[in-house]
């Protein structure tokens, strides 16, 4: 006799299986009406959800109520359409499918020999990304569980094929994402070899600063070895001059890596490409296909122009998994990154992809940075609202300094109050930044559902509550 508890039998799963996807399929339907964010104090939660691992199992209906009741609510509705803090997120129905669908058939994607159909899957999905990032036929990569996994892998691809250096430095914008930082920590380089490069107006690097960096690291015999560039910085959307990036590092010899985890498949918009030129050349890309490519957590991708130097860093070859090698042609995935176990990522991509096509993927990025613009509009037009940065891809940076009678020194403490204000009412859900020293309210708007009236809204209602704050009237 086996031990069945650990076994549904087929109509519960049938049973349970339905009532996940109606929640679902609910939540989808209803997510407008919604707060675009919740969340609840420890205080609040832990007598409802904190207690011993229980010794017996419990009935499941009553457990998914327990979850759609006391936890799943008490989370940011990151694909509410007025959710517009740091990077959203809104996956296509197709993708959530994909994840649900490899989740159940529990596919191994580390090699080629556990998972042929997946990993041809995953090299089709990378071709595809070559192709839109315009890099040789050679180019691949390995998706990841995120931006944050991909600089790492990036980084570390980049120290290796420069023999490891000494004294090696880094060199970032300002403006650059923190993983990047954390990416250069884990991977052993010290804070003190990291510069930090500064940005202009527009928060873009300043290439002559860059040279000037690197020379002074070699007078002081420093060894430089890799430039990251951003396509899509998170604070602004900044777009550094990629082509000079490139010129830069390809003269000085260095790694060329860019970070576009929010902004890489914006690449898709013809107007955008020209902005994205130099790209490239990139050595290595972080791209985010759960970030503008409608994809669920955790869907990243690291791409590289030369696979093999990929592989030579992260290469192990035990001798238990000798049965998985296959030959050149079939990759074996755990060799392009720190994962041997991998979960098939790649199916969300590819069959989102196939179900709506590629033009609509696109279409919704450029329809995100056109109603972006209307914000920027917006902002424009109002004379209680200023523009921090111009708008770049999605991204529109403002605060709101009212009449003119708030002195400079309490509008960061009132836009804090205001962004407060806006988040805790559920109405949308927002971040806030510094920029040059100022706070800095923020849109971000990537969502297919959001329409040029939750920004002119949730604008009007920034508006309103400075208003009141400030004492100039409004509610
Ligand atoms: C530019 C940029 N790089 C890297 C990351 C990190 O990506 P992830 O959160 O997927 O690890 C982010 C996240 O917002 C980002 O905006």
């Amino acid at each position: 006799m086996t031990d069945q508890r650990m076994l549904e039998d087929p109509e519960e799963m049938r049973r349970s299986g339905y009532e996940v996807v109606d929640a679902i399929v609910e939540r989808w339907a209803n997510l407008r009406d919604g707060p675009a964010w919740r969340g609840a104090t420890r205080d609040h939660l832990e007598p409802l959800l904190h207690g011993p691992a229980p010794e017996e199992g419990r009935d499941l209906k009553d457990l998914l109520d327990t979850i759609l009741t006391d936890v799943m609510p008490f989370a940011g509705r990151i694909d509410h359409p007025r959710f517009l803090a740091f990077i959203p997120s809104s996956p296509t129905w197709a993708s959530v499918l994909a994840s649900f669908l490899t989740a159940g058939y529990n596919i191994f994607q580390g090699t080629w020999l556990e998972s042929s159909g997946p990993s041809q899957i995953e090299v089709t999905v990378l071709d595809w990304f070559r192709e839109w990032l315009g890099y040789p036929a050679s180019g691949s990569g390995v998706l990841t569980s995120g931006g944050s996994a991909a600089n790492l892998l990036a980084i570390v691809t980049a120290r290796e094929a420069a023999g490891n250096p000494g004294r090696g430095t880094v060199y970032l914008s300002e403006q650059a994402h923190g993983s990047v930082a954390r990416a250069a920590r884990v991977a052993g380089i010290d804070p003190e070899r990291i510069r930090l490069v500064e940005t202009d107006e527009a928060c873009r690097i300043v290439p002559a600063s860059l040279r000037a960096a690197i020379a002074r690291d070699r007078a002081a015999g420093m060894h430089p070895f890799l430039v990251v560039g951003n396509a899509g910085t998170t604070n602004t959307g900044a777009i550094d001059p990629l082509a000079d990036l490139a010129e830069i590092a390809s003269r000085e010899g260095l790694w060329y890596h860019v970070d576009a985890a929010y902004g890489g498949f914006a690449i898709l918009d013809p107007e955008i490409r020209p902005l994205m030129r130099g790209l490239e050349r990139s050595d290595s890309t972080t791209l985010d296909p759960h970030k503008w490519f409608f994809q669920p957590y955790e869907t990243g991708c690291l791409m590289v122009r030369d696979p093999v130097l990929l592989e030579r860093a992260f290469r192990i070859a035990p001798d238990y998994l000798q049965d998985a090698a296959w030959g050149p042609r079939h990759v074996n995935f755990c060799d392009r990154g720190i994962q041997l176990t991998r979960i098939f990522r790649a199916l969300r991509v590819w069959l989102s992809v196939q179900r709506y096509g590629l033009a609509a993927h696109r279409a919704a990025i450029s329809r995100a940075i056109a109603l972006a613009g209307g914000a920027e509009s917006h902002i424009r037009r109002t004379p209680e609202l200023e523009l921090l940065a111009p708008q770049s891809l999605g991204i529109v940076c403002f605060r709101y300094r009212g009449g003119g009678a708030v002195p400079e020194g309490e509008l960061d403490g009132l836009n804090q109050r205001i962004q407060d204000e806006i988040v805790n009412s559920g109405f949308a859900m927002m971040s806030s930044t510094r920029l040059r020293g100022r706070l800095s309210l923020r849109f971000c708007v990537l969502n297919v559902r959001t329409t040029a009236e939750d920004l002119a809204r949730t604008l009007e209602r920034i508006v309103s509550v400075g208003r009141r704050l400030d004492g100039s009237g409004g509610g």
